[in-house]
């Protein structure tokens, strides 16, 4: 089959990489491409039903040990956690921490949730000329806040850690990658050491020491490696995709003034607003890594076994037009659920009842204190985050005063 080289695409295919994964789409499932990441070979699914099917296909493994040695991946992560680990490891380590999660401990944290967002948009709107850069001002600063809290980290090197995280998960240079990802891990093994001497009413110290009753045997402890993979992984999905919600969510309302007028007028639309912003321009293009165990056959092309690469476009499932009909329109009173956005089976993101009540609240508050919100920036001059697996501005410019 011949390689489809989206590296080689460049900046036009990271900035609108749905029309590439649309065109491939009509033609098959399944295609071989090299990636931006380093270059390396990997199988891409497209469309719809057949992403949904190897998001859930146990074939498809997510430990990394069942990598072929000829692939060239850095190590992006540290420690063994979730992502990177298949039942019955996964589903132990998922069960830990499932609790903290869930939608009713999540609205608890509803009322934080909405003094930090106002105290955010309120110092946004103190700048003297009226303009700020959305990111830096919202979209960033409330998912970290929310998840250093959680964990129990309030102090974190914020600046230093989200470069660090930006350049693990998206440069193209693979010793970048590296580089960055070697330090977050020392950061995080510092940060977890020192919770271990100053516990407290948080989600990592409970991970620690687990209420009294449970036996060491039980698999309700963690050893220190998967306590800082733990750590990183809540640390960096925690953020690095609701950051993103935010951003492309606001970005669609802002360039759609029909949608944007629709919303203003009745804010009780915003729930379905989010959906149709998880499905329009989701946070994750395509989520980590699966390795084939078995050859697996999709539409008719087979992934060979031994260790392959596969990733899955869930930005292209959810603008198939097999299953959500005029898929490229933005339109917040459609039904979009159903999309792939927090993806599917076993893996379903843990943090989505977190994401969606965060990206609503960021959004209305936003709404609400700056009736006259626009993009200060035309929408071909955004840069946006290198890569497969991150999809989001690196900047939004906006301006709030008429
Ligand atoms: C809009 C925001 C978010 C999006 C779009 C998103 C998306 C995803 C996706 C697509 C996966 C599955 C990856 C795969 O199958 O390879 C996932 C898994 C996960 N997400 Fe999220 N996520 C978001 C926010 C969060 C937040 C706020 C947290 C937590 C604090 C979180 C924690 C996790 C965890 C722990 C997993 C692994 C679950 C497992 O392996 O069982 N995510 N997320």
């Amino acid at each position: 089959m011949a390689v489809v080289d989206l590296a080689a695409l460049g900046e036009p295919f990271t900035r609108d990489p749905y029309s590439v994964y649309a065109r491939l789409r009509r033609q098959g499932p399944v295609h071989r491409i090299r990636m931006p990441e380093g270059g390396a070979l990997a199988w891409l699914v497209v469309g719809y039903e057949a992403g949904r099917a190897a998001l859930a296909d146990p074939r498809l493994s997510k430990d990394w040990s069942r990598a072929s040695p000829d692939l060239p991946l850095g190590a992006v992560s540290s420690g063994p956690h979730m992502l990177r680990a298949d039942p019955p490891d996964h589903t132990r380590l998922r069960r830990l921490v499932a609790r903290a999660f869930t939608a009713r401990r999540v609205e608890e944290l509803a009322p934080r949730i909405h003094k930090t967002a106002d105290a955010l948009v309120e110092r946004m709107r103190t700048a003297p000329d009226g303009r700020a850069d959305l990111v830096e001002a919202l979209s960033f600063p409330l998912p970290i806040s929310v998840i250093c809290e959680l964990l129990g980290v309030p102090d974190l090197d914020r600046a230093s850690f989200r470069a660090w995280s930006n350049e693990a998960l998206d440069a193209t240079d693979p010793d970048l990658r590296k580089s960055a990802a070697a330090q977050m891990a020392r950061y995080i093994t510092h940060l977890v050491r020192d919770k271990r001497q100053h516990p407290g009413d948080d989600l990592l110290s409970a991970l620690m020491h687990p209420p009294t009753g449970t036996h060491e045997d039980d698999g309700d402890r963690l050893t220190e490696e998967e306590l800082i993979g733990m750590a990183w992984l809540l640390l960096v999905a925690g953020h690095e995709t609701t950051v993103n919600l935010i951003s492309n969510g606001v970005l669609a309302l802002l360039t759609h003034p029909g949608q944007l007028a629709a919303l203003r007028a009745d804010p009780t639309l915003i729930d379905g607003a989010v959906e149709e912003m998880l499905r329009y321009d989701g946070p994750v293009e395509t989520p980590t890594y699966r390795f084939t165990t078995e050859p697996v056959t999709i539409g008719g092309t087979t992934i060979p076994a031994g260790g392959e690469l596969v990733l899955i476009a869930l930005a292209d499932a959810d603008r198939d037009p097999a299953r959500f009909p005029d898929p490229d329109r933005f339109d917040i009173t459609r039904d979009a659920r159903g999309h792939v956005a927090f993806g599917h089976g076993i893996h379903y993101c843990l943090g989505a009842p977190l994401a969606r009540l965060e990206a609503r609240i960021a959004i209305s508050t936003l709404l609400e204190r700056c009736p006259h919100l626009a993009l200060d920036v035309h929408p071909a001059a955004l840069t946006w985050r290198p890569g497969m697996m991150i999809r989001g501005p690196r900047t939004l410019p906006v301006r709030f005063t008429p």
